[in-house]
């Protein structure tokens, strides 16, 4: 089977995790991108493509819940995985309240989860779509606030920077190709089953 990992924080205990259920993953040179084992191939696009490498080529990924979200990929989402444990939130070196936010500048690269999230307030924000160290955006002025990650919350304190208000818990999810659902059915299923075998163990 082919499998989408992550690279970055998701991707030792996605890899511990494959290697427990059986999947050889024999990776020896962190830079290439792409591994093949005798039954398997094993491919490391960076987090926000997963959903796109398993909707147009991986049969199985690894992905944040919240890259499954702001993609809308079209792929199905079997399994709530055990790591990868954090939250999204509003984040600012200002202590706003939500509603101080209105037609003020949100720095994110979660533009379409912090679309939906404040619309549904009813509160307009001018979103501004960043790839990274999203906590320049504040301490720069270029944003008043930004959506992003939290996980230990020890960016947060380095910066000076306020959780203003939690907008969902992540965790990591496993997602399979629609198409390999099928063409693929008994694979899959046991691979599912062995990797729900293993999370139990933990
Ligand atoms: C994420 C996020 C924060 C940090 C939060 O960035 O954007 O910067 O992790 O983690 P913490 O609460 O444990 O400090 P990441 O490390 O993925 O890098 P990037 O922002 O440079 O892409």
């Amino acid at each position: 089977m082919k499998f989408a990992i992550p690279r970055g924080r998701l991707m030792e205990c996605s890899i511990n995790l494959l290697n427990k259920a059986g999947i050889n993953t024999n990776i020896n040179d962190e830079r290439k991108l792409v591994f093949y084992s005798d039954k398997d191939i094993i491919m490391f696009p960076k987090p926000m493509d997963i959903p796109a490498y398993v909707e147009h080529n991986a049969d199985i990924g690894i992905c944040g819940s919240d890259v499954l979200l702001e993609n809308k990929n079209y792929v199905f989402s079997p399994l709530k995985l055990n790591f990868g444990k954090c939250r999204l939130s509003i984040i600012s070196n200002k202590k706003y309240k939500i509603r101080d936010l209105y037609d003020l500048k949100i720095a994110t690269r979660h533009p379409e989860i912090t679309y939906n999230y404040f619309r549904k307030l009813g509160i307009n924000v001018n979103i501004i779509k960043l790839n990274g160290s999203l906590e320049l955006a504040p301490l720069t002025g270029i944003a008043d606030a930004i959506v992003d990650i939290i996980e230990t919350g020890e960016t947060l304190r380095k910066n000076n920077l306020i959780e203003i208000k939690k907008i969902m818990d992540i965790s990591a999810v496993l997602i399979v190709n629609r198409i390999s659902m099928k063409t693929k059915y008994n694979e899959i299923n046991n691979f599912i089953d062995n990797i729900k075998g293993v999370l139990y163990e933990y």
